[in-house]
C-alpha cells in the first residue's frame, strides 16, 4: 500500500494537531496505511539536516505575517521560512503535491496568504486551507483529497 507522507511546521500546536486528527481519519479507513510525518521545526531544533524526499508529499502551512494587510503590503513570512527551505532543497518540490494553508481569518486579506505565495513560488497547487486547528469537516475534506491524490 501506498505511503502518505505530511511535511509541517507547526509553532503553536494547532497544525500538529491537525495533522495528528488527519493521521487518525486516514488510519482508521486504510488499515495498516503508513503515514510518515515530517515536522520541520523538530528537523531544525535537533540540528538535523534536510534530506530527498523519495516519496510524494502533501506540506501544511501555517501563517504568520509580520505587520501589514495584505493586499498593498504585509507579505513579510516569519517563523515559517524553514518550511521553504525544506520544500526547495534538492528539488523537493517536485515530488510535493500540493500546500495546504492554515490560518486565522481575522487576518482578513492575510488569511492562508503564505501557503498561497508558495502555491505560485514551487508551481504546485493550494490544495485547500483550514482555521486554526480544523474541523472535523476539514479533516475529512482533506483527508479525502490526500486519499485521491494517493489513489488510495
Ligand atoms: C504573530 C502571528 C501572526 C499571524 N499572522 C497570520 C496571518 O497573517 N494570516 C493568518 O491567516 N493567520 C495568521 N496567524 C494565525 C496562525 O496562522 C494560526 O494561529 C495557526 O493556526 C497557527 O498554527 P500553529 O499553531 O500550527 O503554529 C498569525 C498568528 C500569530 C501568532
Amino acid at each position: 500500500m501506498a505511503k502518505v507522507s505530511l511535511v509541517y511546521i507547526s509553532l503553536s500546536g494547532n497544525t500538529a494537531s491537525f495533522i495528528k486528527r488527519l493521521t487518525v481519519f486516514l488510519q482508521e479507513r486504510h488499515e495498516g496505511l503508513e503515514v510518515e510525518q515530517i515536522n520541520i521545526k523538530d528537523l531544525v531544533k535537533e540540528g538535523q539536516d534536510f534530506f530527498v524526499m523519495d516519496n510524494p508529499f502533501v506540506a501544511f502551512l501555517p501563517t504568520y505575517l509580520e505587520g501589514g494587510n495584505g493586499v498593498d503590503s504585509g507579505d513579510v513570512e516569519i517563523l515559517t521560512n524553514d518550511l521553504a527551505r525544506f520544500i526547495d532543497f534538492e528539488n523537493n518540490y517536485k515530488k510535493c503535491f500540493g500546500i495546504v494553508g492554515s490560518g486565522n481569518r481575522n487576518f482578513n486579506n492575510q488569511y492562508c496568504l503564505t501557503a498561497k505565495q508558495y502555491a505560485q513560488r514551487f508551481d504546485f497547487p493550494l490544495l485547500d486551507t483550514f482555521e486554526l486547528r480544523g474541523l472535523q469537516n476539514d479533516i475529512e475534506r482533506i483527508g479525502c483529497k490526500i486519499e485521491d491524490l494517493y489513489h488510495i
